[in-house]
């Protein structure tokens, strides 16, 4: 079926050439065009132009976007939406003024929602999770990568992963999974780390492989979490079985996580709220890696903002994701991702537009099939209400401008 949505007061993110990512001043940079046209054909998207070009002698179905926008649909390459329950206890202690770690040291953190997880049963985790994903794909989410890490266990971290496996297959929103058995240690292994890293490596990853349960691998590289010689064992054995490394680093510490991941030719670092001079030329070293800033998480546990701007002014490539989880950032909503990015993070709308769409789909490996309004690309779009500006996104933020979602040219109705 082809489908042509006219009189569009200005479509975002046109680009022509199928570039997979924009860098420094790149980034300031996003193309549109004002009352404009885009056809689709069932789930392609087959041209674009200005109404001055539009043919309107072909029996397409005809949808009118008079006063509205359409964007690309938000790609959010980092969260962990697969989760059981939720952590609002931890809430009021860090409301009286408890930070992460010392929520984490009272056994609250990521052990806190590995038990939940341990204790609920594959579908209904997978009903949780559903939940959440339904929502931020009426969000103008149409590209997700989604993360394992509250099990720690084979069993249960495996059981995330299928519940992820299961998210693919029932719902039309791209899905990328990541196997992140690497999150914390669980308790039982408190005093013998390196023997849960043994277990990652000689247990898990094969086995998540065999099952094809993931593209990606992850670790919380950080001080109390995995050190960097553990980060590097760990993303070694994880590529022999061909998965991807996608690392946290640099959340609340510098301590080597970005020069192991860069050398282990990382997809993305991810967080990167504490940068260093050093961190900064390893990435410039490395034009493969995305840095990923994560502002929900920052603004959630009040800590530091990434430096995006030192980071695009370095003339490195910046996208946003929103961390989706129950500790650090218990919301997916990427319309507030890209708000915090330009009020906190001195982004410009262009700049966290960019950000959120076309960098975020190479931190999943799919820029070649979305991020952009382009020929051939996959129709995954989002209309606006009636808007006067594409700042109008970012300032208005906590309200919802989004009218209608389509995933692979359907309206999504749920
Ligand atoms: O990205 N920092 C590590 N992992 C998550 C938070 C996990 C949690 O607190 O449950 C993050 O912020
Ligand atoms: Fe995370």
């Amino acid at each position: 079926m082809t489908t042509a949505f006219i009189n569009i007061k200005e479509l975002i993110q046109v680009r022509e050439n199928h570039i997979r990512k924009v860098s420094g001043n790149e980034m300031k940079i996003l193309p549109t065009l004002k009352d404009a046209f885009l056809i689709i054909e069932d789930d392609t998207i087959k041209a674009f132009g200005t109404m001055s070009e539009f043919n309107d002698s072909h029996p397409y179905e005809i949808i009118d976007c008079r006063g509205k926008m359409i964007f690309p649909t938000w790609c959010d390459s980092h969260t962990h939406l697969v989760f059981a329950g939720n952590r609002e206890s931890e809430f009021a202690d860090k409301i009286k003024g408890l930070t992460y770690e010392e929520i984490a040291k009272k056994g609250g953190g990521i052990l806190n929602s590995a038990l939940k997880l341990n204790d609920t049963s594959e579908s209904e985790l997978y009903n949780q999770a559903k939940v959440r994903l339904e929502e931020i794909t009426q969000l103008g989410t149409g590209a997700v990568e989604i993360k394992s890490g509250y099990g720690l266990t084979p069993e249960s971290e495996l059981k995330m992963l299928r519940v992820i496996k299961k998210l693919k297959e029932n719902y039309p929103v791209e899905i990328k999974s990541t196997f992140l058995g690497a999150h914390a240690f669980p308790k039982a292994y408190a005093t013998v780390p390196d023997a849960y890293v043994d277990l990652i490596i000689n247990k898990m990853i094969p086995e998540v492989a065999q099952d094809h349960l993931a593209e990606f691998i992850d670790v919380f590289c950080e001080k109390g979490y995995f050190n960097p010689e553990q980060t590097d064992k760990i993303l070694k054995a994880g590529k022999k079985f061909g998965l991807e490394p996608k690392v946290h680093v640099n959340q609340f510490n510098s301590i080597g996580g970005i020069e192991i991941s860069v050398k282990n030719d990382a997809l993305s670092v991810d967080h990167l709220e504490i940068v260093t001079e050093n961190d900064l030329d390893e990435l410039k070293k490395h034009p493969k890696t995305m840095a990923v800033a994560l502002p929900s998480c920052s603004f959630f546990i009040d800590i530091p903002y990434t430096p995006a701007r030192q980071i695009i002014d370095n003339g490195l490539a910046l996208a946003l994701a929103s961390d989706y989880n129950p500790g650090s950032s218990p919301s997916g909503n990427m319309n507030f991702v890209v708000s915090l990015a330009c009020i906190k993070m001195k982004m410009t709308p262009e700049e966290a537009i960019n950000a959120a769409t076309l960098n975020g789909a190479y931190a999943m490996g799919l820029s070649d099939l979305l991020g952009s309004i382009s020929v051939g690309k996959k129709a995954n779009f989002f209309i606006t209400k009636e808007m006067s500006s594409i700042a109008f996104l970012p300032y208005a933020f906590g309200s919802n401008l989004i009218e209608r979602v389509y995933i692979n040219g359907k309206l999504i109705t749920y």
